[in-house]
Protein backbone atom coordinates (compact mmCIF):
# COMPACT_ATOMS: atom_id res chain seq x y z
CA UNK A 1 0.00 0.00 0.00
CA UNK A 2 1.05 3.61 -0.80
CA UNK A 3 2.24 6.03 1.86
CA UNK A 4 -0.77 7.45 3.32
CA UNK A 5 0.25 11.27 3.72
CA UNK A 6 -1.70 14.72 4.94
CA UNK A 7 1.17 17.20 4.54
CA UNK A 8 4.05 17.13 6.09
CA UNK A 9 2.64 13.89 8.04
CA UNK A 10 3.13 10.52 7.33
CA UNK A 11 -0.03 8.40 8.52
CA UNK A 12 0.98 5.06 9.42
CA UNK A 13 -0.58 2.80 10.09
CA UNK A 14 -3.49 4.04 7.77
CA UNK A 15 -5.97 3.33 9.92
CA UNK A 16 -7.89 6.26 11.69
CA UNK A 17 -10.26 6.99 14.31
CA UNK A 18 -13.46 9.19 13.45
CA UNK A 19 -14.15 12.49 15.19
CA UNK A 20 -17.03 11.54 17.30
CA UNK A 21 -19.02 14.40 19.70
CA UNK A 22 -19.12 13.14 22.81
CA UNK A 23 -16.61 9.99 22.58
CA UNK A 24 -12.90 10.69 20.67
CA UNK A 25 -12.11 13.34 23.75
CA UNK A 26 -8.09 13.49 24.43
CA UNK A 27 -7.90 10.15 27.10
CA UNK A 28 -9.71 8.38 24.21
CA UNK A 29 -7.26 9.64 21.46
CA UNK A 30 -4.12 8.72 23.38
CA UNK A 31 -5.64 5.41 23.75
CA UNK A 32 -6.50 4.67 20.08
CA UNK A 33 -2.86 6.22 19.06
CA UNK A 34 -1.31 4.22 21.63
CA UNK A 35 -3.07 0.93 20.59
CA UNK A 36 -2.14 1.81 16.90
CA UNK A 37 -4.04 4.72 15.47
CA UNK A 38 -2.21 6.34 13.31
CA UNK A 39 -4.31 9.50 13.39
CA UNK A 40 -6.92 10.44 15.68
CA UNK A 41 -9.60 13.20 14.78
CA UNK A 42 -10.90 15.57 17.64
CA UNK A 43 -14.10 15.97 18.86
CA UNK A 44 -15.90 19.22 16.92
CA UNK A 45 -15.60 22.62 18.04
CA UNK A 46 -17.59 24.65 17.63
CA UNK A 47 -16.73 27.85 15.54
CA UNK A 48 -18.75 30.24 17.20
CA UNK A 49 -16.01 32.29 19.92
CA UNK A 50 -18.79 32.74 22.60
CA UNK A 51 -18.36 28.91 23.51
CA UNK A 52 -14.61 28.70 23.66
CA UNK A 53 -14.03 29.77 26.57
CA UNK A 54 -16.44 27.04 28.37
CA UNK A 55 -15.29 24.70 30.66
CA UNK A 56 -16.09 21.64 27.81
CA UNK A 57 -14.13 23.66 24.84
CA UNK A 58 -11.29 24.51 27.35
CA UNK A 59 -10.78 20.48 27.83
CA UNK A 60 -11.27 20.04 24.01
CA UNK A 61 -8.60 22.06 23.24
CA UNK A 62 -6.29 20.35 25.54
CA UNK A 63 -3.80 18.59 23.54
CA UNK A 64 -0.90 18.81 25.62
CA UNK A 65 1.52 16.25 25.62
CA UNK A 66 -0.54 14.34 22.72
CA UNK A 67 1.33 12.55 19.88
CA UNK A 68 1.78 14.12 16.93
CA UNK A 69 -0.34 15.18 14.75
CA UNK A 70 -3.23 16.61 16.39
CA UNK A 71 -6.30 16.82 14.04
CA UNK A 72 -9.16 19.04 15.25
CA UNK A 73 -12.49 19.55 13.74
CA UNK A 74 -14.44 22.67 13.70
CA UNK A 75 -17.68 22.99 12.56
CA UNK A 76 -19.94 25.78 11.42
CA UNK A 77 -21.56 27.52 8.36
CA UNK A 78 -19.59 30.99 7.97
CA UNK A 79 -16.62 31.16 6.20
CA UNK A 80 -14.99 33.77 8.43
CA UNK A 81 -16.22 32.12 11.59
CA UNK A 82 -14.65 28.97 10.33
CA UNK A 83 -11.26 30.10 9.63
CA UNK A 84 -11.10 32.55 12.75
CA UNK A 85 -11.78 29.01 14.63
CA UNK A 86 -9.42 27.20 12.26
CA UNK A 87 -6.45 30.35 13.20
CA UNK A 88 -7.83 29.93 17.19
CA UNK A 89 -7.29 26.04 17.38
CA UNK A 90 -3.86 26.03 15.12
CA UNK A 91 -3.00 28.32 18.21
CA UNK A 92 -4.07 26.15 20.55
CA UNK A 93 -1.45 22.98 19.30
CA UNK A 94 -3.80 21.69 15.82
CA UNK A 95 -1.58 20.58 13.49
CA UNK A 96 -4.11 19.64 11.17
CA UNK A 97 -7.55 21.29 10.72
CA UNK A 98 -10.98 19.06 9.89
CA UNK A 99 -13.48 20.71 8.49
CA UNK A 100 -16.74 19.10 9.20
CA UNK A 101 -19.45 18.97 6.55
CA UNK A 102 -20.30 15.15 7.53
CA UNK A 103 -22.70 15.22 10.89
CA UNK A 104 -25.93 14.74 10.46
CA UNK A 105 -26.71 15.95 14.06
CA UNK A 106 -29.31 18.31 14.46
CA UNK A 107 -27.81 20.68 16.36
CA UNK A 108 -25.55 21.03 13.36
CA UNK A 109 -27.60 20.87 10.80
CA UNK A 110 -30.15 23.55 11.87
CA UNK A 111 -27.84 26.18 11.29
CA UNK A 112 -26.87 25.09 8.28
CA UNK A 113 -23.83 23.34 9.14
CA UNK A 114 -22.10 19.78 9.49
CA UNK A 115 -23.83 17.95 6.28
CA UNK A 116 -26.46 20.54 5.31
CA UNK A 117 -23.66 22.37 3.47
CA UNK A 118 -23.47 19.76 1.07
CA UNK A 119 -26.60 21.53 -0.41
CA UNK A 120 -24.29 24.39 -1.19
CA UNK A 121 -21.39 23.92 -3.75
CA UNK A 122 -20.32 27.43 -4.13
CA UNK A 123 -20.86 27.88 -0.03
CA UNK A 124 -18.53 24.71 0.06
CA UNK A 125 -15.61 26.35 -2.19
CA UNK A 126 -16.08 29.64 0.15
CA UNK A 127 -15.59 27.83 3.17
CA UNK A 128 -12.76 25.43 2.04
CA UNK A 129 -10.82 28.34 0.98
CA UNK A 130 -11.28 30.75 3.57
CA UNK A 131 -10.17 28.11 6.18
CA UNK A 132 -7.35 26.88 3.86
CA UNK A 133 -5.91 30.52 3.15
CA UNK A 134 -6.42 31.32 6.85
CA UNK A 135 -3.43 28.71 8.33
CA UNK A 136 -0.40 27.27 7.37
CA UNK A 137 -0.83 23.59 8.53
CA UNK A 138 -3.04 20.92 6.50
CA UNK A 139 -6.62 20.86 6.17
CA UNK A 140 -8.54 18.09 5.68
CA UNK A 141 -12.45 18.14 4.98
CA UNK A 142 -14.96 15.04 6.16
CA UNK A 143 -18.47 14.73 4.25
CA UNK A 144 -21.18 12.29 3.17
CA UNK A 145 -21.83 11.14 -0.16
CA UNK A 146 -24.67 13.75 -0.84
CA UNK A 147 -27.30 15.28 1.23
CA UNK A 148 -29.68 12.44 -0.14
CA UNK A 149 -29.71 9.33 -2.56
CA UNK A 150 -31.44 11.81 -5.63
CA UNK A 151 -28.27 14.27 -4.77
CA UNK A 152 -24.95 12.57 -4.07
CA UNK A 153 -22.63 14.96 -5.14
CA UNK A 154 -19.53 13.45 -3.65
CA UNK A 155 -17.71 13.79 -6.53
CA UNK A 156 -18.28 18.08 -7.06
CA UNK A 157 -17.22 18.01 -3.60
CA UNK A 158 -13.95 16.33 -3.88
CA UNK A 159 -13.00 18.34 -6.92
CA UNK A 160 -14.27 21.63 -5.29
CA UNK A 161 -11.90 20.20 -2.32
CA UNK A 162 -8.76 19.43 -4.41
CA UNK A 163 -8.90 22.40 -6.69
CA UNK A 164 -8.98 24.82 -3.22
CA UNK A 165 -6.07 23.43 -1.41
CA UNK A 166 -7.73 20.38 0.60
CA UNK A 167 -4.60 17.90 1.78
CA UNK A 168 -7.46 14.92 2.54
CA UNK A 169 -11.12 14.12 2.38
CA UNK A 170 -12.63 11.57 4.27
CA UNK A 171 -15.78 9.97 3.17
CA UNK A 172 -18.34 8.54 4.96
CA UNK A 173 -20.80 6.03 2.66
CA UNK A 174 -24.37 7.38 3.38
CA UNK A 175 -25.92 10.15 2.53
CA UNK A 176 -27.49 13.07 4.88
CA UNK A 177 -30.76 11.73 4.83
CA UNK A 178 -29.68 8.15 5.53
CA UNK A 179 -28.33 9.17 9.10
CA UNK A 180 -27.32 5.78 10.08
CA UNK A 181 -29.29 3.59 8.72
CA UNK A 182 -28.78 0.56 6.09
CA UNK A 183 -25.42 0.26 5.01
CA UNK A 184 -22.63 2.63 4.02
CA UNK A 185 -21.78 2.05 0.06
CA UNK A 186 -18.57 2.23 -1.25
CA UNK A 187 -19.01 2.71 -4.91
CA UNK A 188 -18.73 6.50 -4.08
CA UNK A 189 -15.91 6.67 -2.45
CA UNK A 190 -14.10 4.35 -5.08
CA UNK A 191 -15.45 7.26 -7.69
CA UNK A 192 -14.09 10.03 -5.35
CA UNK A 193 -10.84 8.60 -4.95
CA UNK A 194 -10.52 7.82 -8.98
CA UNK A 195 -11.54 11.42 -9.45
CA UNK A 196 -8.97 13.25 -7.15
CA UNK A 197 -5.08 13.66 -6.45
CA UNK A 198 -5.45 13.97 -2.78
CA UNK A 199 -5.22 11.32 -0.28
CA UNK A 200 -9.22 10.00 0.58
CA UNK A 201 -9.84 8.24 3.87
CA UNK A 202 -13.01 5.59 3.63
CA UNK A 203 -15.07 5.31 6.76
CA UNK A 204 -18.71 3.94 7.40
CA UNK A 205 -19.71 0.51 9.33
CA UNK A 206 -15.91 -0.76 9.32
CA UNK A 207 -15.44 -3.27 12.52
CA UNK A 208 -13.20 -5.78 11.79
CA UNK A 209 -9.78 -6.21 10.23
CA UNK A 210 -11.35 -8.52 7.04
CA UNK A 211 -13.96 -5.33 6.54
CA UNK A 212 -11.10 -2.60 6.82
CA UNK A 213 -9.39 -4.74 3.91
CA UNK A 214 -12.09 -4.84 1.77
CA UNK A 215 -12.97 -1.26 2.07
CA UNK A 216 -9.60 -0.74 1.03
CA UNK A 217 -9.70 -2.88 -1.77
CA UNK A 218 -12.91 -1.53 -2.96
CA UNK A 219 -12.32 1.70 -2.91
CA UNK A 220 -8.80 1.96 -3.39
CA UNK A 221 -8.30 4.47 -0.85
CA UNK A 222 -5.67 5.40 0.87
CA UNK A 223 -6.86 4.87 4.90
CA UNK A 224 -9.46 3.88 6.46
CA UNK A 225 -11.61 5.47 9.14
CA UNK A 226 -13.24 4.12 12.18
CA UNK A 227 -15.59 5.53 14.49
CA UNK A 228 -18.41 3.41 15.96
CA UNK A 229 -16.52 -0.01 15.64
CA UNK A 230 -13.68 1.64 18.07
CA UNK A 231 -15.96 2.46 20.82
CA UNK A 232 -15.21 0.24 23.84
CA UNK A 233 -12.86 -1.84 21.37
CA UNK A 234 -10.00 1.40 21.28
CA UNK A 235 -7.37 -2.54 20.11
CA UNK A 236 -9.48 -2.56 16.81
CA UNK A 237 -6.24 -0.57 15.27
CA UNK A 238 -3.49 -2.30 16.20
CA UNK A 239 -5.85 -5.75 14.65
CA UNK A 240 -6.53 -3.66 11.22
CA UNK A 241 -2.56 -2.49 11.05
CA UNK A 242 -1.18 -6.38 11.90
CA UNK A 243 -4.26 -7.76 9.34
CA UNK A 244 -3.45 -4.90 6.37
CA UNK A 245 0.23 -5.76 7.02
CA UNK A 246 0.43 -9.61 7.71
CA UNK A 247 -2.96 -11.08 6.00
CA UNK A 248 -2.89 -12.21 9.97
CA UNK A 249 -5.47 -11.73 12.77
CA UNK A 250 -4.39 -10.89 16.05
CA UNK A 251 -5.95 -13.13 19.29
CA UNK A 252 -8.60 -11.78 20.76
CA UNK A 253 -7.17 -9.65 23.88
CA UNK A 254 -7.90 -11.65 26.91
CA UNK A 255 -10.12 -10.32 30.23
CA UNK A 256 -6.87 -9.41 31.62
CA UNK A 257 -5.97 -7.70 28.18
CA UNK A 258 -9.04 -5.06 28.29
CA UNK A 259 -8.85 -4.88 31.70
CA UNK A 260 -5.85 -3.41 32.08
CA UNK A 261 -6.66 -1.42 29.25
CA UNK A 262 -9.96 -0.17 30.65
CA UNK A 263 -8.69 0.79 33.85
CA UNK A 264 -5.95 3.18 32.68
CA UNK A 265 -8.81 4.53 30.23
CA UNK A 266 -10.58 4.93 33.72
CA UNK A 267 -7.54 6.32 35.50
CA UNK A 268 -7.14 8.96 32.36
CA UNK A 269 -11.02 9.98 32.64
CA UNK A 270 -10.67 10.48 36.49
CA UNK A 271 -7.80 12.80 35.95
CA UNK A 272 -8.84 14.61 33.01
CA UNK A 273 -12.07 15.23 34.19
CA UNK A 274 -11.58 14.96 37.46
CA UNK A 275 -13.10 12.65 39.95
CA UNK A 276 -17.37 13.76 39.30
CA UNK A 277 -17.37 14.45 36.06
CA UNK A 278 -14.83 11.64 34.98
CA UNK A 279 -16.77 8.86 36.74
CA UNK A 280 -20.19 10.00 34.73
CA UNK A 281 -18.06 9.79 31.25
CA UNK A 282 -16.39 6.70 32.13
CA UNK A 283 -19.66 5.21 32.69
CA UNK A 284 -20.49 5.45 28.75
CA UNK A 285 -16.88 4.12 27.59
CA UNK A 286 -17.81 0.65 30.10
CA UNK A 287 -21.09 0.32 28.76
CA UNK A 288 -19.41 0.28 25.43
CA UNK A 289 -16.49 -2.28 26.32
CA UNK A 290 -18.77 -4.33 28.06
CA UNK A 291 -21.54 -4.90 25.37
CA UNK A 292 -20.56 -7.83 23.56
CA UNK A 293 -21.00 -10.22 26.00
CA UNK A 294 -24.46 -10.83 27.50
CA UNK A 295 -22.90 -11.67 30.89
CA UNK A 296 -21.62 -8.47 31.04
CA UNK A 297 -25.34 -6.43 31.76
CA UNK A 298 -25.02 -7.66 35.23
CA UNK A 299 -21.61 -5.52 35.20
CA UNK A 300 -23.41 -2.48 33.61
CA UNK A 301 -25.45 -2.25 36.10
CA UNK A 302 -23.38 -2.60 39.28
CA UNK A 303 -20.32 -0.69 37.89
CA UNK A 304 -23.25 2.35 37.16
CA UNK A 305 -24.14 3.11 40.39
CA UNK A 306 -20.37 3.67 41.67
CA UNK A 307 -20.11 7.50 42.52
CA UNK A 308 -16.45 7.20 43.38
CA UNK A 309 -13.44 7.22 40.93
CA UNK A 310 -11.83 4.21 43.30
CA UNK A 311 -14.92 2.09 43.40
CA UNK A 312 -15.60 2.57 39.89
CA UNK A 313 -12.31 0.98 39.30
CA UNK A 314 -12.22 -1.82 41.91
CA UNK A 315 -15.55 -2.90 40.58
CA UNK A 316 -13.75 -3.02 36.98
CA UNK A 317 -10.89 -5.16 38.01
CA UNK A 318 -13.45 -7.24 40.08
CA UNK A 319 -15.32 -8.31 37.14
CA UNK A 320 -12.55 -8.69 35.00
CA UNK A 321 -10.79 -10.70 37.08
CA UNK A 322 -13.72 -13.31 37.55
CA UNK A 323 -13.90 -13.16 33.72
CA UNK A 324 -10.19 -13.78 33.09
CA UNK A 325 -11.03 -16.64 35.40
CA UNK A 326 -13.51 -18.36 33.60
CA UNK A 327 -11.93 -17.72 30.30
CA UNK A 328 -8.65 -20.00 31.87
CA UNK A 329 -11.08 -22.88 32.51
CA UNK A 330 -12.89 -22.57 29.17
CA UNK A 331 -9.23 -22.03 27.49
C1 LIG B 1 -21.50 9.38 18.67
C2 LIG B 1 -21.04 9.90 17.34
C3 LIG B 1 -20.60 11.20 17.24
C4 LIG B 1 -20.15 11.70 16.01
N1 LIG B 1 -19.66 12.97 15.94
C5 LIG B 1 -19.13 13.42 14.78
C6 LIG B 1 -18.48 14.68 14.73
O1 LIG B 1 -18.40 15.41 15.71
N2 LIG B 1 -17.97 15.07 13.54
C7 LIG B 1 -18.04 14.29 12.41
O2 LIG B 1 -17.55 14.68 11.35
N3 LIG B 1 -18.63 13.09 12.44
C8 LIG B 1 -19.15 12.63 13.61
N4 LIG B 1 -19.71 11.39 13.64
C9 LIG B 1 -19.66 10.53 12.44
C10 LIG B 1 -18.43 9.63 12.45
O3 LIG B 1 -17.23 10.37 12.36
C11 LIG B 1 -18.47 8.61 11.28
O4 LIG B 1 -18.47 9.32 10.07
C12 LIG B 1 -19.69 7.71 11.32
O5 LIG B 1 -19.94 7.22 12.63
C13 LIG B 1 -19.56 6.53 10.35
O6 LIG B 1 -18.43 5.75 10.67
P1 LIG B 1 -18.57 4.36 11.50
O7 LIG B 1 -19.54 3.50 10.77
O8 LIG B 1 -17.18 3.79 11.52
O9 LIG B 1 -19.07 4.72 12.87
C14 LIG B 1 -20.19 10.89 14.86
C15 LIG B 1 -20.66 9.58 14.96
C16 LIG B 1 -21.08 9.07 16.18
C17 LIG B 1 -21.56 7.65 16.26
Amino acid sequence: MARMQIGPYRIDPPVVLAPMAGVTDKPFRLLCKRLGAGLAVSEMTASDPRLWQTRKSLKRMDHDGEPEPVSVQIAGYDPGMLAEAARFNVANGAQIIDINMGCPAKKVCNVWSGSALLQDEPLVARIVKAVVDAVDVPVTLKIRTGWDRQHKNALTIARIAEDNGIAALAVHGRTRADKYEGEAEYETIAAVKAAVRIPVLANGDVTTPQQAKHVLDATRADAVMIGRGAQGRPWIFREIAHYLATGELLPEPSPRDVSNILLGHLEHLHLFYGEQAGVRIARKHLGWYAKDRSENASFREVVNRAETAQEQSRLTRAYFETLQDSWRIAA
